[in-house]
């Protein structure tokens, strides 16, 4: 994870095996079963929309960062949306070892790998979707989370899905509140979540055009995790070029999708 700038330094905390250990309590009582329940069927729908958009199954998954492989079961239990039984090709990759080795220990049964979600060891376009979950709300800067943002368009063929947390919600005004005071006191305070519309712009910076933004719970504003669903760059269309709509004509064509 070394090239992640150093205000992102919190990632650093799950390289430690003991946090490794432990991260899968948050989803063992009641409260987080639900939790984690709500956040497949959000992800179910994702992907059901960015096929929908694509006109195609989704055959190869990038699931980065998939930390203890909290998703193992969810993608091994996936049809292929056409019917047929055998689930889609996903792969796996995190930064934390001792994240990757609870995976392991859990029978996740798809490769796993090691890696940089600021430097992706994958080809363009090797995956049609990487799914991105609880991983921006950690990144600190707007220029950071467009960086992983535009890495994970590099090698998405289809699209990108990922899970933001966006501020409107009480818990957000209260980071930004908390955020105030420790500058005063001339502390750094949490990390401030964007705002749903810089969400979204921050997707566009990316160069991907937006298909949807499927809540985690709803109505949006109770529940503060969206998942944002967007097309790859390289499936936006062109600027239309022609005497028409030429770009040396009039009426220039920005070629930008609109959500
Ligand atoms: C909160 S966990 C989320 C894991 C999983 N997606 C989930 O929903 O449980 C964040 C993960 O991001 C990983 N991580 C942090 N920085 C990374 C980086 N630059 N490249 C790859 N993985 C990173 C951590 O090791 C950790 O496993």
């Amino acid at each position: 994870m070394g090239s992640l700038p150093p205000r992102e330094g919190r990632l650093e905390v799950y390289a430690q095996a003991e946090i490794a250990r432990t991260y899968d309590r948050r989803w063992s009582q009641a409260r987080g079963r639900r939790r984690d329940l709500r956040k497949q069927r959000a992800l179910a729908k994702a992907l059901e929309s960015l096929e929908g958009a694509l006109g195609r199954p989704l055959g190869t998954i990038l699931d980065a960062p998939c930390g203890t492989g909290r998703f193992g079961a969810f993608w091994s239990a996936r049809k292929l949306p056409m019917g047929g039984s055998r689930a889609a090709l996903v792969l796996g990759l995190d930064g934390s070892l001792p994240m990757l080795h609870q995976a392991q220990a859990k029978a996740w049964n798809h490769p796993l790998a090691a890696g940089d979600l600021a430097r992706l060891p994958l080809v363009s376009g090797a995956v049609d979707v990487v799914v991105c979950i609880r991983f921006m709300h950690l990144v600190r800067s707007s220029a950071a989370r467009v960086e992983f943002l535009r890495e994970a368009a590099r090698v998405a063929g289809g699209g990108v899905i990922v899970d933001y947390r966006h501020g409107q919600t009480p818990r957000g005004v209260g980071r930004r509140l908390r955020g105030i005071l420790a500058r005063w006191f001339g502390q750094e305070g949490p990390r401030i979540w964007p705002g749903r519309a810089q969400a979204l712009a921050e997707v566009q910076e990316a160069g991907m055009g937006l298909v949807g933004v499927v809540p985690v719970r709803r109505p949006w504003w109770i529940g503060d995790k969206l998942l944002l669903v967007a097309r790859a760059p390289s499936l936006m269309a062109p600027p239309t070029l022609g005497p028409e709509r030429g770009i040396l004509g009039s009426n220039t064509n920005s070629g930008a999708d609109s959500p």
